[in-house]
């Protein structure tokens, strides 16, 4: 197993407990410290998990020995703790999207670069056992030539989900809305199955609540490979249903809903379909999700980190969604398709 990895926790909001749960559980792995944003809010992070807490990284990090930062702060705030973490040498696994945009992206991914550090962005979603089945099967051909790719995400999220956050749905903290906050998880499965993206139309609306950023979504994206398919990502959508990865081939498709094979119909092939114990999408209440797939993720970033090797879900792969969702938000500005790079 090696030496025991220590990890500092910076941000103590709603998704830092999945982490810490998740540390706690993994053998050789220990949360040294977390990190607030105020005081106040440290001496109640303290208090709720027994463990010290700071109110400021670079303080953390100067007491308490370190090994791997994990950001759990607003999305806008990411990089600024990543260049902390980055230039104190530490590694760094940080939620989803990595930033806002692909340009704070990239100084992240350069400040990892310059510091010889790993940087891994987390898609728990990619772990599932489903997924990884379904990845399985559509690359080892089973469903024929390729005829359409669809990430659905009818979510729900209500006014207050909004009204009590000081970001969530704002340009500077989120980044815009359910595309790059809910519906990105299933944008990147998307993007995997899909592989390099040639061309967006897509279309962004803020229909039912008072934010800044899109609570709907819609674009048809054009892949390399010449395969087309849809985006659809809403949290306007009540009561919020479980998002759908929808695969289409010549031979048949396979759907994963919830982030489990609902529907398998191939010509000639049994597939037992699982069936779900309960919705645990987060398509209506976003800490219904589980904390297994953070488990598995942060495994993989710990013996990532042990061996010297890559994570699963490095910088370059995490920045790939966050790229596909620019280009819709700058095609439904421009009111036309957009080539990407
Ligand atoms: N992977 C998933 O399924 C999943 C689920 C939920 C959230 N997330 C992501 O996790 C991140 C946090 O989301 P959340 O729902 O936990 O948000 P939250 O608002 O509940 O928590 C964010 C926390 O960061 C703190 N913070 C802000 N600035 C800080 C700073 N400079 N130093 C220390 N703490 C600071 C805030 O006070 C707050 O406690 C977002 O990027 C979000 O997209 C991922």
């Amino acid at each position: 197993m090696g030496q025991t990895l220590h990890f500092a926790i910076v941000g103590t909001g709603s998704i830092a407990g999945h982490f810490i749960r998740s540390i706690q559980e993994i053998d050789g792995c220990e949360v040294a410290a977390l990190c607030s944003s105020t005081q106040q809010r440290a001496l109640a992070a303290r208090e709720k998990y027994n463990i010290e807490a700071y109110s400021d990284l670079s303080v953390l990090l100067q007491h308490e020995q370190v090994d791997i930062v994990c950001i759990c702060t607003a999305s806008g705030l990411h990089l600024q703790a990543a260049v902390i973490a980055a230039n104190a040498g530490k590694h760094i696994i940080c939620e989803k999207p990595l930033e806002i945009d692909t340009q704070r992206v990239d100084q992240m991914i350069q400040a990892c670069d310059d510091n010889q550090v790993k940087l891994g962005c987390i898609f728990q979603n990619r772990f599932s056992e489903d997924f990884v089945k379904l990845r399985q099967m559509v690359e080892s051909g089973l469903l024929g030539k390729m005829v359409a790719i669809n990430a659905m995400i009818p979510w729900y999220r209500s006014d207050s989900y909004y009204g009590d956050s000081h970001w969530r749905g704002t340009l500077d903290g989120d980044g815009g809305g359910a595309l790059i906050n809910q519906g990105i998880h299933t944008v990147d499965l998307f993007q995997l199955l899909g592989g390099p993206v040639a061309e967006v139309f897509g279309k962004v609306l803020t229909t039912t609540h008072d934010i800044e950023g899109e609570d709907l979504a819609m674009a048809v994206v054009t892949f390399k490979s010449g395969l087309i398919g849809q985006i659809q990502a809403s949290t306007s959508m009540w009561p919020g249903y479980p998002e759908r990865l929808e695969v289409y081939g010549e031979k048949g498709s396979i759907i994963l809903e919830g982030g489990i094979i609902s529907h398998f119909n191939v010509q000639g092939i049994e597939h037992q379909v699982a069936v779900s114990s309960g919705d645990i999408s987060g398509s209506s209440n976003p800490m219904a999700i589980s904390h297994q797939l953070h488990r598995k993720q942060i495994l993989d970033f710990a013996n990532a980190v042990r061996t010297d090797t890559q994570p699963v879900i490095d910088g370059r792969e995490g920045r790939k969604a966050v790229a596909l969702i620019e280009g819709i938000y700058r095609s439904s500005r421009l009111g036309q398709p957009v080539i990407m790079g």
